[in-house]
């Protein structure tokens, strides 16, 4: 069986929709100790760890502490869900073609933090998640997977982060499971994905999760 690491650095809520989806799960590693998800881990019998990037005097360190942690687990797979820390080149090189980042906005549009408010002060009439390979670059990866939602009048924030919400939750399950059946290709910032059915009617979610 494939093994699957997952880093979370809050409530875990994606790490929750892969266990929900019937998605075994090696290890799940946060930096914060009072992360809520490593409860629902532990929960659900998952093996949990803590790497506290408080303890690190800087990022070079902290990594490579949080890349033996992940080692000791022999992942196939390494899912960033949530894990709000800014990786090295060193660590995302290490993890090339094997480590995948759920991001709340339909990337390039709107790398980084605060992902929803930005896009309902741009005017944005669509937005979402994108599922996407980890490179040195924050938030640029090759892409894997996105789903949209709309953007209504009376939205703020919060509304619209629980409606991609919905959408993450979905999306990543079929992301990891992309990954783990192997045969993806990435050619440049594309990805073929021959096992993803090819479902056009399917506008808002590409490709459309089996
Ligand atoms: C999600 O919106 C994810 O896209 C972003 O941080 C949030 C984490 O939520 N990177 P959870 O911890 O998975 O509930």
């Amino acid at each position: 069986m494939k093994r699957i690491v997952v880093l979370i650095s809050g409530r875990g809520s994606n790490m929750q929709a892969l266990l929900a989806a019937g998605i075994p799960l090696a290890a799940v590693i946060s930096n914060r100790p009072d992360a809520g998800g490593l409860a629902i881990a532990r929960d659900a019998g998952v093996a949990t760890a803590v790497v506290d990037h408080r303890q690190y005097p800087d990022r070079a360190s902290f990594d490579a502490a949080l890349a033996a942690c992940i080692d000791g687990f022999t992942p196939d797979l390494v899912v960033l869900a949530g894990f709000m820390r800014i990786l090295t080149a060193e660590f995302t090189n290490r993890y090339a073609g094997r480590l995948i980042n759920i991001h709340p906005s339909l990337l390039p549009a709107f790398t980084g933090l605060d992902t929803h408010r930005r896009a309902i002060d741009a005017g944005c009439r669509v937005h979402g998640c994108t599922v996407h390979f980890v490179t040195a670059e924050l938030d640029h990866g090759p892409i894997i997977a996105q789903a949209a939602v709309p953007i209504l009048d009376d939205d703020d924030e919060s509304r619209l982060a629980a409606r991609v919400l919905v959408q993450e939750h979905r999306l990543l399950p079929a992301a990891v499971r992309w990954c783990l059946a192997g045969g993806i290709e990435i050619r440049g910032m594309r990805v073929v994905n021959p096992a993803a059915a090819s479902a056009p009617d399917a506008a808002l979610r590409s490709p459309e999760p089996a």
